[in-house]
């Protein structure tokens, strides 16, 4: 797999794109975003100081419906390389990923789908180090904050190329979500409301109790709040 190191690009997401009509594995990574994209069409912000990587993945056989699995995949392999350093952090569903309720790394995907198939995916990760997240200490945290250590932005997005390689299983996933059980709130376009969260199911929904009724949401339709 070839491995692009770059001082700095707007966004590794859409520079990786370049190599789509390639059949190779990529992974791309900056030092800084100039334009870093985030979820929902915001900004995601890219100072030195953390990891920004893209990997672009060709697959042969993988049904629409198992998309969900790329997610997961990335999300586990973010909390694999936290833990190798001492930070335990817990994935928000569908694919945040928090420590004491900040987000620690964000990750943006774009799928290529083609006869209800995957045919590729661009997982874009950022995992913030050492980068300064002034202004955003309520929902941001970094791994300096977390363990007090003053890691390499190299070396940790050395493991995380390791941890990407690596195989993983939906329980990977499951055992670092922790509100199946609780009580959370649900936003659904302008509605409110509370929810026990019940189970993730495969193709990534989530299903919720509410009044006694069993109801299975849909990553792109809500937002969740602990
Ligand atoms: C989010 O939490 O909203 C997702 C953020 C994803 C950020 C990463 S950084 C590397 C890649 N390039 C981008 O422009 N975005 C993703």
């Amino acid at each position: 797999m070839k491995i692009e190191l770059l001082k700095e690009v707007d966004s590794t997401n859409i520079y990786i794109k370049k190599y789509l009509d390639g059949r190779e594995d990529v992974i791309v990574c900056a030092e800084r975003q100039s334009g870093g994209r985030g979820t929902k069409g915001r900004s995601f912000l890219s100072e030195n100081g953390g990891v920004y990587l893209s990997e672009l993945k060709f697959y042969e056989n993988i049904a629409a419906s198992d998309a969900f699995m790329i997610m997961a995949r990335a999300a586990v392999a973010v909390c694999k390389t936290a833990e190798r350093f001492g930070a335990f952090p817990e994935i928000k569903w569908p694919n945040d990923v928090l420590i004491d309720g900040k987000k620690l790394a964000g990750i943006l995907i774009e799928n290529i789908f083609s006869d209800g198939h995957v045919k590729a995916s661009v997982v874009g990760i950022g995992l913030n180090v050492f980068n300064d997240l002034s202004g955003l200490e309520d929902i941001a945290i970094s791994l300096l904050e977390t363990t007090g250590l003053p890691l390499e932005v190299a070396v940790v997005r050395d493991m995380l190329i390791e941890m990407l390689q690596v195989e993983f299983t939906f329980e990977d996933y499951l055992s670092r979500v922790r509100f199946l059980g609780k009580e959370i709130n649900i936003l659904e376009n302008e509605k409110k409301y509370r929810a026990t969260a019940r189970q993730i199911l495969s193709d990534g929904r989530l299903e919720v109790e509410v009044d006694g009724e069993l109801h299975i949401l849909s990553a792109a339709e809500i937002s969740i709040r602990f």
